[in-house]
């Protein structure tokens, strides 16, 4: 893959914005009238129940969805992903949840899979000492980078995943679930990573259902409900105003429940069940 050289832009500057991105799968609608900022050097956490619409929308930034409708600004210039080499050559790179490493393989060879140094023959000293260099600069805990990635935890693996995807020199970063296989001490270390990151001045957008994770490194927490905004926060938000934008307590305190047996409505009150 041909490297462009790319400026990185300075911290707090616009990097990605959408406005009123749908996405219909025939008749369904996945996304309607999304508006999504990730500035650099920020951490946006993208929240919502399931079919809320976030995978979608990360798969629209990662060029393997077409939005049906709407904008996607980059770097200042309106921009069409359509396809996932597009949006890695802009600076866009995705971290989905199955990772995608070859478990045989060792940490180096997963690194550069498909993007080795030399085109004309793998030059292993110098990917090895990129490799480390790489992953001594995120403080990543990777006993020998010669490890087959089958002997790694989940969260080695994680590491591996999202170094990997910092080689190509991206802007903004997506993590989908990125914690989700993961015990306590293994998610400290991603959620160190994902600060590790973010200092060195990229975007990172990263999907979680776990709010324990979302406080602790979201700079922002963007809600999706039934594919459209429902509010943004902040990590010092309180847990229900959240709770309540991801599920929509709020806006059926009163709703209307049709009985299928009678037909007939009840007014319900509360949180919904
Ligand atoms: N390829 C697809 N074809 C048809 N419908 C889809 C497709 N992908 C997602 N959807 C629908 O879009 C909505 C949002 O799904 P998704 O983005 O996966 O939500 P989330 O990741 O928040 O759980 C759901 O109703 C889902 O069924
Ligand atoms: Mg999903």
């Amino acid at each position: 893959m041909s490297r462009v050289v790319k400026d990185m832009p300075e911290k707090g500057q616009t990097i990605l914005r959408l406005s009123n991105i749908s996405k219909h799968f025939g008749a369904v609608s996945a996304l309607t009238d999304i508006e999504l900022e990730v500035k650099a050097g920020e951490v946006v956490a993208l929240v919502g129940d399931n079919g809320a619409g976030k995978s979608t929308l990360i798969k629209v930034l990662a060029g393997v969805h077409q939005p049906s409708s709407g904008t996607i600004e980059f770097c200042g210039q309106n921009v069409t992903l359509d396809s996932p080499g597009k949006a890695l050559e802009l600076g866009i790179a995705t971290v989905f949840q199955d990772l995608a490493l070859c478990e045989n393989l060792d940490v180096v060879a997963n690194l550069f899979l498909g993007h080795e140094l030399s085109p004309w023959g793998l030059d292993e000293v110098a990917m090895e000492v990129r490799a480390w260099t790489l992953l001594r600069e995120l403080a990543a805990r990777i006993p020998s980078v010669r490890e087959p990635i089958a002997s790694l935890s989940g969260g080695q693996r994680q590491t591996v995943a999202i170094a990997r995807s910092l080689l190509l020199d991206p802007k903004i970063i997506m993590l989908d679930e990125p914690t989700a296989a993961l015990g306590v001490a293994q998610t400290a270390e991603v959620l160190n990573l994902i600060e590790r990151v973010r200092e060195r001045g990229l975007g990172v957008i990263i999907i979680s259902h776990n709010m324990e994770d979302v406080r602790a490194v979201a700079d922002r927490i963007v809600v999706l409900r039934l594919g459209r905004n429902n509010g943004v926060f902040t990590p010092d938000s309180s847990n229900q105003d959240l709770v309540a934008a991801i599920t929509g307590a709020t806006e059926n305190a009163v709703s209307r429940r049709l009985d299928r047996k009678t037909g007939a409505t009840h007014e319900t009150s509360g949180r919904p069940a």
